[in-house]
């Protein structure tokens, strides 16, 4: 059986940031800051093998060879959560093609409802998916499930704080597709949240508590 790869960034900066971001009195405009420079840690982990390919290039000095990204990449943020997290990876890629994919969990039922899809093409492009919270994982696999219909080269899940559930439905349905994340926290309270987690992160992100 495949598993599913999880990559937790154990970095010092990383846990800085995460450990204020956990912080209940960290205001909305810090944790907007926060989460940015935190996406940014883990989406570099999170491109560490994309391909390269060489060009040949002119020091001010002499002719050399270096290496660059071969294709451009496309980052689908869950909205609205996600959108902490796309800034990072914007500036880090001015070329990125972006799709969006709105879904908010029934308060009952814990599932995804989808409420809206806008996705570039990505066929035999590389991906990465932005949602800081892996949950249940619901939203999560759900939104791998919509990125794949369009045949990407590869799938790529980065977030802020996992749940070992979410871990579980992504081996269960995306095992193909590793994670990136900053924790693995202890588990899920019988509401859905992440323990010891962080809280709602869109409505932190956006002041909407
Ligand atoms: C949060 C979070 C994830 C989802 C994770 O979004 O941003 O998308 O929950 O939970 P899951 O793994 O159990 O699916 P939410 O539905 O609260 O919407 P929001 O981002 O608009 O606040
Ligand atoms: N969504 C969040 O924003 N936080 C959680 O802990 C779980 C889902």
């Amino acid at each position: 059986m495949r598993h599913v790869s999880v990559t937790v960034v154990a970095h010092p900066l990383a846990e800085h940031l995460l450990t204020q971001l956990r912080d209940r009195d960290t205001p909305p405009p810090v944790f907007r800051t926060l989460a940015k420079r935190l996406a940014l840690a883990i989406t570099f982990e999170a491109i560490r093998d994309l391909p390269t390919e060489e060009v040949k290039i002119e020091t001010p000095l002499e002719p050399t060879t270096g290496r660059v990204l071969a294709d451009t990449l496309v980052a689908v943020p869950i909205l609205r959560a996600g959108l902490g997290m796309l800034e990072a990876v914007t500036e880090l890629f001015p070329e990125v093609a972006v799709g969006y994919i709105g879904l908010e969990r029934d308060e009952a039922s814990l599932l995804p409802q989808s409420y809206y899809r806008k996705l570039p093409e990505v066929a035999g492009r590389h991906v990465l998916v932005l949602d800081p919270m892996l949950a249940t994982g619901g939203s999560g696999a759900a939104a791998c499930a919509a990125v794949k219909e369009g045949g990407p080269a590869s799938v790529r899940f980065v977030c802020v704080v996992s749940a070992p559930e979410g871990i579980g439905k992504m081996q269960v349905e995306h095992p193909d597709v590793p994670i990136f994340t900053a924790a693995v926290d202890r588990q899920l309270n019988d509401r859905g949240y992440i323990l010891p987690g962080l809280g709602d992160f869109g409505d932190r992100l956006f002041g909407t508590e």
